[in-house]
């Protein structure tokens, strides 16, 4: 027997009742803790968004009280570094991450989702660094996760636009329904693992490229396109190859990402040094057109990871820390999902339909 596409990937299949967000794939809408994607970001910092995933998780939050203990939070992740590096040195970044994650544990006084929070950016920053040869530098408590993401990237502050536009993109991505990564870490928090297994299984499925490991090769894309003569012949005969293009088509949204208009917008709020905005717009144009005649019916639109690409990319962000950067943002999401699955009680395990050899 075998099983029918839809089936093998789970589509349409109901794995949670969830108070944390809700995607309209037909309507194009996300809804993030009762509020609009777009009007969430305008409205409210990382911390704000953290806040309200936390607390329609059953911890009663404010985005001020846990700006305060992100500080600390950071703080004492920073503390462990001379530990978790030495054991990411002879990776890749993204792989160097995955081994840090799992290397952050409890720590005293601190709620382990808060501990998790913290320590994200505190890891991005230093192994971006880590990766060009530079010593990590220390967090600064009384920033936001944002600002103080960046500086501890540069070694020097951001300008408030940058920390604005990078609160934008981390509020965007905070989360998303039952995306892959999310059901990863709600199947590790099922099993009543504690909240670090679960991130730290939340990041690796996040890692793949039809996932958070997109963005990327979006700017790959960009840069292999580079004039406008080239998009649509680039395009095409990546089409022909029967290649997918990245920062395009989703499960669930059968038109425009929400999370890219307002990427998109944030992007144009830090004008366009080093990124040609009018080439990529033009590539995000030709390639929905060109996607509509290569895949008539498939509603293949423009997702996230377009635009993410673009920001991160205008922040100096290097390139290998994108998906890193979106498991900061995530890990709102990730550690809200495993504290609602813990309070279910339930343990996660669908069911199989064997199809090898039965016994004689
Ligand atoms: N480029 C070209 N063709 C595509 C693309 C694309 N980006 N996306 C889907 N298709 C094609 C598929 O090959 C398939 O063609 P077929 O029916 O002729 O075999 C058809 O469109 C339908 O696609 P599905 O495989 O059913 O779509 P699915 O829901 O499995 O895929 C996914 C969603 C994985 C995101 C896919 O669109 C893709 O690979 N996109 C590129 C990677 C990407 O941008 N990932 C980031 C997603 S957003 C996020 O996770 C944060």
């Amino acid at each position: 027997m075998t099983l029918h596409q839809t089936t093998a990937g789970l589509d349409g299949v109901t794995a949670a009742m969830t108070a944390l967000s809700h995607v309209d794939g037909e309507g194009g809408e996300l809804i993030i803790a009762g509020s609009r994607v777009a009007q969430l970001a305008a409205e409210t910092d990382f911390e704000g968004a953290a806040a309200r995933l936390l607390s329609a998780a059953g911890k009663q939050t404010d985005a001020s009280e846990l700006r305060a203990k992100l500080g600390e939070a950071r703080r004492r992740a920073f503390a462990r570094l001379d530990k978790i590096l030495p054991a990411t040195e002879a990776l890749a970044l993204g792989a160097g991450f995955r081994a840090a994650i799992a290397a952050i544990d409890r720590e005293e006084g601190l709620d382990d989702e808060v501990m998790l929070l913290g320590a994200m950016p505190v890891l991005a920053a230093a192994l971006a660094r880590s990766a060009e040869g530079l010593a990590p530098v220390a967090p600064d408590a009384r920033l936001g996760q944002a600002a103080d993401m960046l500086r501890m990237m540069r070694g020097q502050a951001a300008s408030d636009a940058e920390a604005a536009a990078l609160d934008a993109y981390l509020v965007t991505v905070s989360d998303h329904g039952m995306n892959a990564s999310t059901f990863a870490a709600r199947v590790v928090a099922s099993t009543q693992a504690d909240l670090f297994m679960a991130v730290t299984a939340g990041y690796c499925a996040l890692s793949g490229p039809l996932h958070g490991g997109a963005p990327a090769p979006v700017l790959d894309m960009l840069e292999a396109i580079g004039k406008a003569d080239n998009i649509a012949p680039w395009i095409d005969a990546a089409l022909a190859r029967g290649e997918r293009l990245m920062g395009f088509g989703h499960r669930i949204y059968k038109v425009r990402d929400p999370r890219a208009d307002v990427l998109k917008r944030s992007v144009g709020t830090l004008g366009s040094e080093g990124m040609d905005l009018g080439l990529a717009a033009e590539v995000e144009g030709y390639a929905r057109e060109a996607l509509a005649r290569a895949k008539p019916g498939r509603r293949l639109d423009t997702n996230v990871e377009f635009y993410t690409a673009i920001l991160l990319g205008a922040l100096d962000i290097p390139r290998e820390a994108f998906t890193p950067v979106f498991a900061v943002g995530r890990t709102a999401g990730w550690v809200a999902h495993a504290l609602e699955q813990q309070r279910t009680g339930r343990l996660l395990r669908p069911a199989s339909v064997y199809t090898g050899p039965m016994p004689a």
